[in-house]
């Protein structure tokens, strides 16, 4: 640059919602990164201020500071199509000398981001030697615009500002590329990623780091690339009454994947519990390897009914007459030695008298003489000499030896009974697991009433399906749950009942509420009263888009910082039980230590056509059959609509489908996944 003064740039935010609380704003701490990391040297930023959308205060604000002399003011927000969107028509009108090329670079970079830039409407130009620039809304699109011309712009300023033009061009064009920083063979051209983005270019004005656009763009569904605390709260507040909240949800749509993803990320790792071993033990995960206590046999025992002998070479041939001196049956107790020349009757199972050495089947012998009153054997003759030491005795420790591994961390006791077998039979009396979260459910919202309310429906209230459908659900893959009924939409209600939860459950569950409706109060309450995060709030699948998955930190008995966990499903049961299975069992699943989590997935083959959905992953309810052919085979419960608890009757899959055209044909294998038992088809 011609000289070391450096340049001076001011930044002015237009955002309604930052303009009422400063502390909303993420754009100038983001643009002022910018200008210091590619341009701390040359750059001094001399005033930021953030006003409201309106033209002429707009206006002002840039005259003000081309009066000041700036050799930069870049503009952030009020660029979209919304009615309040009125930048480019404030400072349109201030611009001399237009600047096209400027427009069409920050377009062009934000369109390899994203198709929605073709909805900002930048203007760019020079007033009074000062080069104005208006970025979008959205901290991320700002960054990206600004950076996509931001090496080129000190060049700019000094020419605007009148400096000396032959003289700044004596090297020639490259010398300028050099001396910026940039060349023309794209080696800084590009900013950002190529992957999809989800700011919004379509629409300023709902303040900073609020403007997400519609977020259908593409295949690939959109993506969230900031973390939700460095967002601020999103969550309409309350207060400010239904003229002020938000005319599109401010949350990120994701994908289902990646909404896994944040869910697996933020749900807290499984907590280690000693649970004695009884059939309450079922359905947990071990967090320890187990050894046995005891060997199984215990004892030497026989295995087949018949009588005990002493064999081998040092003992007399087992071939003969014998007194039966005792009769040892499967019971405890204790015997007495066995003497060489006499036998015992031993069952099934009973233990060998010491010194006994073998069992003789009772096959191999006859029966002599009986006692006096005939109840019992007397003498009984063996018929074989071919006894070995050892034969048809089990040895003690033969199944299992007393400090073997038995089971291994991670493995679950089912309920089918072989694992809880196994620990009962080694006198394993107490096992380590993880805890298996406690789940609450709980529904919201003046127009529900429960649904075994005696008499009829007044006008507009609505019987609680969701509620027992989720309690249900939640009871039918193994978890406790606990019903925290239904909470009216008054603001203090939903807090005092999700505050008293976090205290008695883990993972709490509400439905109604999702919607951008007037009273919807969740999201506020989560964030602005309970000091929650909420991780996504909206989801590119059918049905179920608006769920919802938020954290709140709470201290824990022992005084550690815990996270409870807040699914918000959708208003209506079938959307309620897709997104349970979708995303609520997988997070349980997690806590508990459940490997692999959430439903089974598995190929089927439909026996129908089914339609596709044009813009969104369908998640369609189907009954899922074992064919005699040895595949399994899928049927859409018909008609999907969100609504249609009915379309769930006898369903026990879930098709994914991926958007599209069309329709899948009859004979082809789909993915699904399996909420429930398999059924057979006979
Ligand atoms: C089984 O153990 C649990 C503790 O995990 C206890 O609450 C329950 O009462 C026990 N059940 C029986 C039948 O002993």
């Amino acid at each position: 640059m011609a000289d070391q003064q450096k340049l001076t740039a001011s930044i002015i935010i237009i955002s309604e919602t930052a303009s009422a609380d400063p502390s909303t704003d993420k754009c100038i701490p983001t643009l002022q990164k910018v200008f210091t990391s590619l341009g701390a040297s040359k750059w001094e930023i001399t005033a930021t201020k953030i006003i409201p959308d309106d033209v002429t205060k707009i206006q002002n604000a840039v005259l003000q500071s081309c009066a000041e002399g700036v050799n930069l003011i870049v503009t952030s927000g009020g660029t979209g199509f919304a009615v309040k969107d009125v930048t480019p028509e404030a400072v349109g009108p201030l611009i001399q000398k237009q600047a096209p090329g400027l427009v069409h670079g920050m377009l062009a970079a934000s369109l390899e981001v994203t198709p929605f830039a073709v909805m900002s409407r930048p203007v760019a130009g020079v007033r009074d030697g000062s080069l104005i620039l208006t970025l979008p809304g959205s901290p991320k699109g700002a960054k990206e615009n600004l950076e996509a011309v931001f090496k080129l712009l000190g060049h700019a300023c000094l020419q605007a500002q009148g400096g000396d033009s032959r003289n700044m061009h004596k090297g020639g064009v490259e010398k300028l590329e050099k001396e910026a920083g940039v060349s023309a063979k794209g080696g800084e051209k590009k900013v950002g990623g190529g992957h999809s983005h989800s700011h919004g270019h379509g629409h300023g004005g709902h303040g900073c780091g609020h403007n997400y656009g519609p977020g259908h763009g593409g295949h690939q569904g959109p993506k969230a690339h900031t973390a939700p605390e460095e967002r601020p709260q999103q969550s309409n507040d309350p207060a400010q009454g239904p003229s002020r909240r938000y005319r599109q949800s401010p949350y990120p749509m994701l994908t289902v994947k990646d909404a896994l993803h944040k869910i697996a990320e933020h749900t807290p790792s499984p907590t280690i519990i000693k649970l004695p071993v009884n059939e309450s033990l079922v359905g947990h995960v071990l967090a320890e390897d187990v050894t046995a206590q005891e060997s199984v046999p215990a004892f030497r025992a026989s295995i087949v009914d018949g009588y005990a002998v002493i064999a081998g070479s040092d003992a007399p041939s087992t071939k003969g007459v014998f007194p039966v001196s005792m009769i040892s049956h499967a019971q405890a107790g204790e015997h007495q030695e066995l003497q060489k020349g006499q036998i015992a009757r031993i069952t099934t199972g009973a233990p060998l008298p010491p010194g006994a050495t073998s069992v003789v089947m009772v096959e191999d012998t006859i029966l002599v003489s009986k006692t006096d009153d005939g109840n019992e054997e007397k003498e009984v003759e063996i018929l074989t000499d071919e006894i070995e030491v050892g034969e048809n005795v089990r040895e003690v420790g033969s199944d299992v030896q007393s400090g073997d591994v038995i089971m291994q961390k991670g493995e679950g006791i089912s309920a089918i009974g072989g694992e809880f077998g196994l620990l009962a039979s080694v006198g394993v009396k107490e096992v380590s697991v993880y805890k298996k979260p406690i789940v609450g459910v709980l529904s919201t919202g003046d127009e529900i009433v429960n649904h075994d309310r005696e008499g009829d429906l007044k006008r507009g209230e609505v019987r609680d399906t969701n509620r027992p459908t989720l309690l249900t659900a939640i009871r039918g893959s193994g978890f406790e749950a606990v019903d925290l009924g239904i909470v009216s939409d008054k603001p203090g209600a939903l807090e005092q009942t999700l505050r008293d939860a976090t205290r008695r459950v883990d993972v709490m569950i509400t439905s109604g509420g999702v919607s951008m409706g007037e009273l919807d109060l969740l999201k506020p309450t989560l964030e602005r009263q309970l000091g929650g995060s909420i991780h996504f709030g909206r989801v590119a699948m059918k049905p179920g888009k608006p769920t919802t998955f938020a954290t709140i930190p709470v201290k824990s008995n022992s005084g550690e910082r815990i996270d409870k966990v807040v699914f918000s499903l959708p208003g209506n049961p079938a959307s309620c039980v897709v997104t349970y299975h979708l995303f609520v069992l997988p997070s349980l699943h997690q806590m508990a230590g459940v490997e692999p989590r959430g439903c089974a997935r598995v190929k089927v083959q439909l026996d129908g056509d089914v339609r596709l959905d044009r813009q969104r992953d369908e998640f369609h309810r189907a009954v899922v059959k074992a064919g005699g052919d040895g595949l399994l085979h899928a049927l859409s419960t018909g008609g999907q609509r969100s609504s249609r608890i009915g379309s769930f009757k006898g369903a026990n899959a879930l098709l994914c489908l991926p958007a599209g055209e069309g329709s899948i044909k009859k004979g082809e294998m789909v993915d699904a996944l399996l909420m429930g038992k398999l059924v057979g088809d006979v």
